[in-house]
């Protein structure tokens, strides 16, 4: 026994679950994400294919997560269907091949999708914790994800004890979980510190069937060095914020930061703390990633809260050896709370996000390759871009060395939309569409982003189909420069004259 639990080993965890079945496993990014059970599932999966019997289950989670859950149940061929995000190459294959059944969803919305029923009956929460006691309070590890839901649907919830995590982490996570309406009320926070709820998640202690103790490390990749790209960017997103300060359109206070995933917004991070121009700031963002806890000792980041603490191994044996540092200064939520519409709206929040592709209008693309396969996901970028105070997407002007432009004259594939994306931001500049026309939008997108390489191609098609309408656009042309990639894996050389209106 354990606390009261039975404790169980990880395989004996695993033979619990039966086919079809579905899971909400704890983790967002692979930050706090169970590990050993599914690790155990997918050996499972593979001993009744090999006997000839079926086993697959539903597999939803807080985002992405690492090898040991996404990785191994995809390699197993044991999961039936996935959301809402993904980042991992195996699950992204069989998702690309159609193997595995995934719909991307709002982030923010997954935990009261899960509330309202429209997943389906959750039969297992398996969560990583990391102190648990014999009452049903589960402190999370490194994220809060959605599991906080996960629990509370669940008939059934098996707890991964992990010994890589300090018990004192308890007192950095503040869960909150907004009742369903029509009983649901204003979330109480009012600035990002604001602390609403409990240190734990609070279970029926008899609905925990077991506990398995594990002592592995948090599968998180670290980053890509900034290069001279990314570097650029980083400073044109810095300098664009520092003018709007200047222009007393950002409160001289600032106002909080959210920032997306990956290495870009890694790199926008390091040049906003570089930024003589941007005082010390607040983070209210989806992730906290290495950069963010290095502003914090550099005194540039004050507070930040998010729902997942996903930093290098390193970066995470820096924290715990200082742990008392960073208490005041990090809270981890649901990411129900995290990416909540209302507040980032309220806060004021300026938001971050990186796009596979942008048009010449400012929809966006963040989530599918030539408008087919799926990169990662939606994520979060939709819950802050569409209620930021200043909405910016940021990506470098061209991709695959060259022969695929970011700027197009339509996206293949339409996550934001140009009602919501207020500024775009390249290595060559910065766009500022507030109060432009989709004509106007387009001549100053070519001007300040797109790549010299794709400039005048990108002008002639403005020119051509300038008068069409209030749109400068042609229904037959728009993809042009995809096909032509496809065709000939270079989207330069397009001849406008070939297309009608
Ligand atoms: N066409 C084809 N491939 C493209 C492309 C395009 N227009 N734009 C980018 N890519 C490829 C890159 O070449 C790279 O491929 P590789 O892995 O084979 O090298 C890959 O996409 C990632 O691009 P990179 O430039 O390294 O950016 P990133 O690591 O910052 O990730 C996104 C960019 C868009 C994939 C990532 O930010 C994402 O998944 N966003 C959606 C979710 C989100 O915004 N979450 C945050 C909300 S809080």
């Amino acid at each position: 026994m354990l606390y009261g639990y039975k404790k169980l080993t990880a395989a004996q965890a695993a033979d619990l679950v039966r086919d079809g079945e579905t899971i909400g496993f704890s983790g967002f990014t692979p930050a706090g994400a169970a590990k050993a059970v599914p690790t155990a599932l997918a050996a499972r999966a593979q001993q009744e294919h090999a006997a000839g019997r079926p086993f697959k289950i539903g597999v939803v989670t807080g985002a992405s997560t690492g090898p040991s859950l996404d990785g191994a149940l995809a390699k197993a061929a044991a999961i039936a269907w996935r959301t809402p995000y993904q980042s991992n190459a195996d699950l992204r294959k069989g998702i690309n091949s159609g193997a595995i059944r995934f719909f991307d969803m709002h982030l923010s919305m997954t935990p009261q999708a899960v509330n309202y029923g429209f997943l389906g009956k959750f039969q297992w929460a398996i969560v990583e914790a990391a102190d648990l006691t014999a009452d049903g309070e589960i402190v999370p590890s490194t994220s809060v994800g959605a599991s906080p839901t996960f629990c509370h649907v669940a008939d059934k919830i098996i707890v991964e004890l992990n010994r890589q995590h300090p018990k004192a982490l308890r007192g950095f996570h503040d869960i909150y979980e907004p009742v369903n309406p029509p009983h649901r009320l204003p979330i109480p926070i009012v600035k990002p510190s604001d602390r609403v709820g409990t240190p734990y998640i609070k279970v029926d202690p008899k609905k925990i069937v077991g506990v398995v103790e594990t002592d592995l490390p948090d599968e998180v990749k670290g980053f890509d060095a900034a290069d001279a790209v990314t570097d650029q960017i980083g400073q044109n997103v810095a300098d664009f914020l520092a003018a709007e300060v200047q222009a007393g359109r950002i409160p001289r206070e600032f106002l909080p930061i959210q920032s997306g995933v990956g290495n870009i917004a890694n790199a926008v991070l390091g040049s906003l703390g570089r930024h003589p121009g941007i005082p010390p700031f607040e983070m209210f963002t989806e992730v906290v990633q290495d950069a963010v806890i290095d502003l914090m000792r550099a005194g540039k980041v004050k507070f930040a809260t998010g729902t997942s603490l996903t930093v290098s191994g390193e970066k995470l044996r820096e924290l715990y050896a200082d742990l008392e540092f960073f208490r005041p200064r990090l809270l981890l939520r649901p990411q129900e709370i995290t990416n909540h519409p209302e507040l980032v709206r309220r806060l004021g929040i300026i938001t971050v996000n990186t796009a596979i592709e942008a048009d010449l209008f400012g929809n966006i693309n963040s989530t599918h390759v030539m408008g087919k396969n799926l990169m990662n996901g939606v994520g979060g970028s939709g819950d802050f871009t569409r209620n930021g105070y200043i909405s910016i997407f940021t990506c470098p002007s061209v991709a695959k060395g060259g022969k695929i432009s970011t700027i197009v004259p339509l996206v293949s594939h339409a996550d934001h939309n140009e009602h919501s994306v207020q500024v775009l931001i390249t290595e060559q500049g910065i766009a500022d569409l507030r109060c432009k026309t989709p004509e106007e939008r387009a001549a100053l997108i070519i001007e300040k982003c797109a790549h010299p390489d794709y400039r005048a191609q990108l002008q002639d098609y403005l020119e051509r189909y300038r008068r069409v309408g209030h749109v400068p656009q042609s229904l037959s042309a728009a993809f042009a420069m995809h096909e032509r990639f496809e065709a000939v894996g270079d989207m330069r050389g397009v001849e406008w004259n070939q297309f009608g209106n």
